[in-house]
């Protein structure tokens, strides 16, 4: 695991931006791994401006996104379809249709994993995953549990995640209390790996996440088994 400490935010965000650049300029036609939050903010930014200035093509890329919650339209402004549309996609030369966020209108929300894990399958995996992590170590919507998850699957958001996500809706019970994410299958096949987290709050949950147990108790611990994880954090 190569652990980088960020002078502040912007650093953060130039480095993972680089880092994700890095893989498309290597392979055009990459399969990048993203992530909501408001931590990739920065990298997204980051992106947009690389490619306006003509240094990073997204023609060829195809993305996948780790989660939604369930019952959110895409067209809402709280979905993580619209977060990837308004911080991303609508920014680059990105063609829509290749890129994928699990739908959380699916009726069967194990059957609409399934197909996304059969999906991101025949993609040949991603080249990238860009993760954040939760202050109760949850990487996508995976939360502390007694097991790891394999496949993309539905979710309960628990009480600390509904709470944190408050913050973007008019009032906390507005906060979907389901959604779906892939699960740590989809996640660990990635070729590469990057963890960005920024904050004091931050702190102690990556520093059990990369130096405590492997447990399902802290789910981001789970990546202290992936051969190629770069962690950038600034607090
Ligand atoms: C988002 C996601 C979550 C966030 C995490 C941290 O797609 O999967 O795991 O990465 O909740 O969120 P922020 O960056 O808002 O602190």
């Amino acid at each position: 695991m190569k652990v980088i400490k960020a002078a502040n935010y912007d650093e953060l965000s130039r480095k993972a931006a680089q880092i994700i650049a890095s893989v498309v300029w290597n392979n055009p036609r990459s399969v990048l791994g993203l992530a909501t939050g408001s931590t990739p903010i920065g990298t997204y930014k980051e992106l947009v401006r690389m490619n306006k200035e003509g240094d990073l093509d997204f023609s060829q890329v195809t993305t996948v996104n780790l989660d939604e919650y369930a019952g959110l339209d895409p067209a809402n402004d709280q979905s993580y379809r619209y977060f990837m549309n308004d911080n991303l996609f609508n920014h680059i030369n990105i063609d829509k249709n290749n890129t994928h966020v699990p739908n959380g209108l699916a009726a069967d929300l194990a059957a609409e994993g399934a197909r996304y894990d059969a999906f991101i399958d025949s993609l040949g995996g991603t080249d990238i995953q860009l993760l954040g992590i939760g202050h109760d170590g949850h990487i996508g919507f995976n939360e502390p549990d007694d097991v790891f998850y394999k496949a993309t699957h539905e979710v309960k958001l628990d009480a600390m995640t509904i709470k944190a996500n408050a913050r973007f809706f008019a009032s906390e019970e507005q906060v979907p209390r389901r959604a779906i994410t892939m699960g740590m299958w989809a996640i660990m096949q990635s070729k590469k790996i990057l963890l960005i987290a920024s904050g004091d709050d931050k702190r102690d949950i990556v520093e059990r996440s990369i130096n405590g147990p492997v447990t399902p108790k802290v789910p981001a611990s789970i990546l202290q088994c992936h051969r190629d994880v770069t962690v950038i954090y600034t607090y």
